[in-house]
């Protein structure tokens, strides 16, 4: 996939993975329209990029709120276009401590649903018919191995990203011949604000950076043509096809 002119949108951009993917995406040429709660930070990593040269907008909204979904959509294609690739990284963990199932109320686990499941088919509803429209189109989940390994007190979040592999799964099966496709990407553990919430005392520096995570994703998204739509994918372990 060409990156260069690519319309962009990342959910969860002003921090973490998803400013550093957008950073990097920018750099090569990409359109950037990043979604986030928070304006300053948001604010921030949109004018790093467009000092150093590269194109980035922000809005400042709530993926899990179903009311902003099609204002975001509207809003990114009024910035840069059709959008081309779309990239659900905005997470949500629920309370941390992380709780015990026992302990989790239904009203977080609602809350996780709402920003991790719910809001990526939101919002790939608004978007995908367009792709489909226009014959192309990638959309990309990001996951975690939670999703696939039960690991205790990871319960809503865990829940969340399986269902969230499924549904790209879905997706990929309905979409096969629109010329929209859907992977799915692990990007690791990485040293971020969500993972020193959820594991504060884990030792950061055994953990990658997002930017690193973020450049081996953008070379999955360079080499899409050549993977199976549908497919899920461990970042550290992509290697392109030989
Ligand atoms: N860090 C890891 O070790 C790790 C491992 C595996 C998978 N992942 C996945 O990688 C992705 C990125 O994680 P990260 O570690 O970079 O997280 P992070 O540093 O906490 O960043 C999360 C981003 O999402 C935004 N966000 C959160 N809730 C949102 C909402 N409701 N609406 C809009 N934006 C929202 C945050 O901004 P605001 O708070 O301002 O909204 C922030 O920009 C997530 O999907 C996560 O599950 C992370």
């Amino acid at each position: 996939m060409e990156i260069r002119g690519l319309g962009t949108l990342i959910t969860g951009g002003s921090r973490g993975l998803g400013a550093a993917l957008g950073s990097a995406l920018a750099r090569r040429g990409a359109r950037v329209v990043f979604v986030a709660r928070g304006a300053p930070d948001l604010d921030a990593v949109v004018e790093e990029i467009r000092a150093a040269g590269g194109e980035a907008h922000g809005i400042v909204a709530d993926v899990g709120d179903k009311n902003a979904v099609y204002p975001i959509a509207g809003a990114a294609a009024a910035l840069v276009g059709p959008i081309d690739l779309l990239v659900h990284n905005a997470s949500s963990l629920g309370p941390t401590p992380l709780p015990l199932l026992l302990d989790t109320a239904c009203e977080d686990l609602e809350e996780v649903l709402a920003v991790n499941l719910v809001g990526p088919f939101r919002l790939s509803k608004a978007i995908a018919g367009s792709m489909a429209v226009r014959g192309r189109g990638l959309v990309v989940h990001v996951t975690s191995d939670a999703g696939v390994v039960p690991y205790a007190r990871w319960g809503a979040y865990g829940v969340s990203k399986a269902a969230l592999d499924h549904l790209g799964r879905i997706w990929a099966e309905e979409l096969k011949d629109a010329g929209v496709k859907f992977l799915t990407v692990d990007p690791g553990e990485m040293d971020t604000a969500m993972h020193a919430a959820a594991m504060p005392d884990a030792d950061r520096s055994a953990l990658a950076r997002p930017e690193n995570a973020a450049a081996r994703i953008v070379e999955i998204l360079a080499s899409a043509e050549t993977i199976a739509s549908g497919s899920r994918i461990e970042a550290s372990a992509w290697r392109p096809a030989a």
